[in-house]
């Protein structure tokens, strides 16, 4: 059987729903998680190579949908991973509103590994769908007794045209404990210390309980994946912008994470600006085109500049309210023997285009200087690496940083700190700490994790591991150095990028582990405090270079009219790259503006929306031109 027939075949045999599996659930369910897709895609993502976002032009409730398009087989579309909401054997209510582009049947598919290790594709519910009108989806189902690997995703029954989707929920009996809220909030623990945080992707941040444990414990939060360059940097604007040193970017991916820390008051740190990983190789290349040449250091000079520069100032535009307290603003340049990361086009071979283009590590003081340059007043900016405990590449990030320091770019070193319980020892760990701190540079602990491959979780060695390290971190703390913040790399063992390895302080069901009573026990009460609340900071942290691509006009009718503003195409009150995607669909026949959106970019007031305009709001976007110069067309 071909790809495709095995394809057509299980489409076919997921349409039918299994009767057996609906079942009732209990009154007291509990909402396990709720999409309303109004600030991001809710944890949802591209299934099959999809384009997953989130457009205004169409939406149920609220003022905005998920958008699946560019499909190229009816299974694809976009999904859910089931971890920590859907348990084998148990029973949930499945919620969901649709609506097709044309008439299509769309169909909730769960998706699982079964005890013998096959893969299984099973229709949970369908509705039939026209474009115009949104049909509900509602089924009670349960899971698979032997299910492990849990997804559900949204896919048509036949056909490759795009789809909508809104108001997802998801109900049934709590899987998780709720026993680390009980406990005092490690942020108070810590308040004579320093700041705790963790780490979130969307996708562990889309259930109630990982959102009021990060409310409870945390007063800082790394947006896990959706600030590195894979996640904000756009080919298609950079392309249309056509100038070969303007990257276009969007904060799509890192929206619904920077506003849950907006309103919950969390400070957070950016990561990252620069890395060698996780950038996409056409931002090296001529014309931003995977098959292009790459580009001369004057080029990636400039592009370096209007990344940093767009960056920083799309996140103080669209968040005026957020304390982004610090960046790192260049990631993992040196090797374990302390010599620069070699030069090349294979990241996964752990080389860097970087390194390549500049010949030595100059773009590392480049980075710092345009973040320096474009940061907000205040925001501290960092150099963060992993392995930085092994003496020669410690002593190579300690010369890189007294050089940065010596000229006022750089604020502190972060320590990811991702270690085993076979390695490092703490002693020399605590020698890096020393080592760094000898620059009078903040330290930052920035991705602790702590794994035992071996004998698993909450080991007695694993325990032991993060009592050696927390409290070497602690008492060096109390020796004067000047360590700001504690940063666990995730939230719960379950969804850890190293979750193998069980190395965090809750069980995967957020429960928590002797790991964190260790973590917890190594401040006597005597000294636990009360975490500052962070004051809401307004727009006057924009600095004033920036003001010109912060039209005031913008900023002041926000949240007034945001329906009448210049380039907001979908009239969601802000102007990003979902604009110039609408105007680009619109320009194609593909969607319809509104009558206000159309007022909104129809800057040569021809009635239609036209490629012209998309380049302009695009132009505005990133920096290049100002909202009057956009108004008129330029
Ligand atoms: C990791 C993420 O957690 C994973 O989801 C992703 O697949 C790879 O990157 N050093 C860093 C982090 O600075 O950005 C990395 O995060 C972990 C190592």
């Amino acid at each position: 059987m071909t790809f495709k027939k095995f394809a057509e075949f299980l489409t076919a045999a997921m349409m039918m729903v299994n009767a057996s599996a609906i079942l009732p659930v209990s009154a007291e369910d509990t909402v396990l998680h709720n999409a309303d897709f109004e600030s991001g895609t809710d944890g949802w993502a591209s299934f099959g190579g999809t384009s997953v976002t989130t457009v205004s032009s169409e939406h149920h409730e609220g003022s905005s949908c998920l958008y699946v398009s560019g499909r190229t087989d009816s299974w694809q579309g976009a999904s859910l991973s089931g971890e920590s909401i859907l348990l084998a054997g148990k029973t949930y209510q499945f919620n969901a509103w649709v609506q097709a582009s044309g008439a299509d049947t769309i169909q909730l598919t769960l998706k699982y590994t079964d005890g013998s290790g096959n893969a299984q594709y099973k229709g949970i519910s369908s509705a039939d769908s026209v474009k115009g009108s949104w049909a509900e989806i509602n089924a009670s189902y349960a899971i698979p007794d032997d299910a492990k690997d849990i997804l559900i995703y949204f896919q048509t029954s036949s056909g490759t045209a795009d789809f909508m989707v809104d108001d997802v929920t998801i109900k049934g009996e709590a899987s998780w404990s709720t026993g680390a809220l009980d406990r005092t909030p490690l942020k108070d623990v810590y308040a004579n210390y320093f700041k705790l945080g963790c780490a979130a992707t969307p996708a562990e941040l889309n259930t109630t309980i990982s959102q009021d444990i990060v409310k409870h414990h945390f007063n800082s939060l790394t947006p896990g994946n959706e600030l590195k360059p894979d996640a904000v940097l756009n080919q298609a604007g950079s392309q249309a912008i056509g100038d070969n040193v303007t990257p276009a970017i969007s904060l799509d991916a890192a929206r619904y994470t920077l506003k849950f820390c907006e309103e919950n008051h969390i400070s957070v740190r950016g990561h990252v600006l620069c890395w060698y990983s996780q950038t996409p190789d056409w931002f090296f290349k001529e014309g931003f085109k995977s098959d292009g040449a790459v580009v001369s250091k004057d080029i990636m000079n400039q592009r370096l500049e209007n990344y940093i520069k767009a960056v920083l100032n799309q996140v103080s535009v669209e968040f005026p309210n957020l304390d982004v307290y610090c960046w790192d603003v260049v990631n993992e340049c040196y090797l374990d023997d302390g010599s620069l990361r070699k030069g090349g086009t294979d990241p996964s071979n752990q080389e860097s285009y970087w390194t390549m283009i500049y010949g030595d590590n100059s773009y590392i003081e480049k980075a710092f200087t345009y973040a320096r340059q474009y940061a907000p007043e205040g925001t501290k900016l960092f150099y963060n690496d992993f392995n930085e405990y092994i003496p020669a590449k410690r002593d190579a990030i300690y010369n890189m940083a007294a050089d940065l320091k010596a000229k006022g770019l750089i604020d502190g070193i972060g320590m990811q700190s991702h270690l085993d319980v076979g390695y490092p020892d703490a002693n020399l760990y605590k020698q890096c700490i020393e080592k760094f701190n000898q620059l009078g540079l903040e330290i930052q602990v920035t991705e602790l994790d702590i794994t035992d491959y071996k004998n698993g979780s909450d080991s007695a060695q694993q325990v032991q591991a993060y009592r050696d390290i927390v409290n070497t971190i602690v008492e060096e703390k109390k020796n004067g150095a000047n360590i700001t913040a504690l940063v666990f790399w995730g939230i719960t063992d379950g969804t850890s990028w190293r979750k193998d390895g069980y190395p965090l302080l809750l069980n995967a069901d957020y429960s928590t582990k002797k790991t964190y009573d260790a973590v917890e026990a190594l401040v006597p009460e005597s000294e636990w405090g009360k975490a500052e609340e962070i004051q809401p900071t307004e727009t006057e942290t924009v600095p004033e270079t920036e003001t010109e691509t912060v039209p005031e006009t913008e900023t002041e009718s926000q949240p007034e009219a945001p329906a009448g503003r210049t380039g907001d195409a979908d009239c969601n009150g802000t102007v990003n790259i979902v604009d110039v995607i609408s105007i680009n669909r619109a320009v194609l026949g593909k969607e319809l503006l509104s009558d206000q959106g159309l007022a909104n970019i129809d800057f040569n007031q021809n009635g239609k929306p036209d490629s012209e305009e998309s380049l302009s709001v695009m132009k505005y976007i990133v920096g290049l031109i100002s909202a009057d110069e956009m108004k008129s067309g330029k």
